[in-house]
């Protein structure tokens, strides 16, 4: 069966080693591709219908507010048929601490039993954060592998570990 690779990344405004960057390619996207690149599987972006806003304060507003209110934001698709997958690699930012709300969005769309849940994440130091806890308790049925935390800054020169983490999860 074949690998999805599942993931949410923002572009536009971001904080990088103490100062504001546009980026056009977020860190999540970057670490999503090398994990293809060791391991294969197909790649799906989740999008959603009311953007994040490019400018990063805005943005952390956004999450925090998201966050509080256990929001689901609507996003623009769903993958057609998830049955061909047996590992799904589930890749995100640590926002405030915890995934992005519209990764549950997803996730919860899907009756994910038996499925293997491989997460990984992009931080700038808070590591998984609550998120593999949240992912047990949404993915019901599933089992959940031990993730990856990437430092977003580093994911360009993270292709030796990400390489390796990934062909032990497949
Ligand atoms: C709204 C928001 C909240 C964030 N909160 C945290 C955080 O709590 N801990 C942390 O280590 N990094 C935090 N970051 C930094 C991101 O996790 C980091 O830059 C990540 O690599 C961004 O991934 P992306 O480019 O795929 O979106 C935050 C960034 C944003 C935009």
């Amino acid at each position: 069966m074949a690998n999805l690779i599942v993931y949410y990344s923002r572009t536009g405004e971001n904080y990088l080693n103490g100062s504001i960057k546009y980026i056009t390619k977020g860190n999540t996207e970057r670490v999503a591709e090398l994990i293809r690149k060791a391991v294969g599987g197909d790649m799906f972006r989740i999008d959603t219908v009311q953007p994040y806003s490019d400018r990063y304060f805005q943005c952390l507003e956004q999450a925090k507010t998201e966050l509080q209110t256990d929001a689901r934001p609507e996003i623009k698709a769903f993958v057609e048929d998830i049955s061909e997958y047996s590992t799904i690699f589930v890749g995100y930012p640590n926002w405030w601490g915890q995934m992005p709300m519209c990764v549950c969005t997803f996730l919860e769309h899907y009756d994910l039993t038996g499925k293997r849940i491989v997460p990984f994440c992009t931080n700038e130091g808070g590591g998984m954060g609550g998120s593999e806890k949240l992912l047990k308790k949404i993915c019901k049925g599933a089992i959940v592998a031990g993730g990856l935390s990437v430092r977003g800054a580093d994911a360009d020169r993270s292709e030796p570990v990400v390489a390796s983490w990934a062909k032990r999860r497949v």
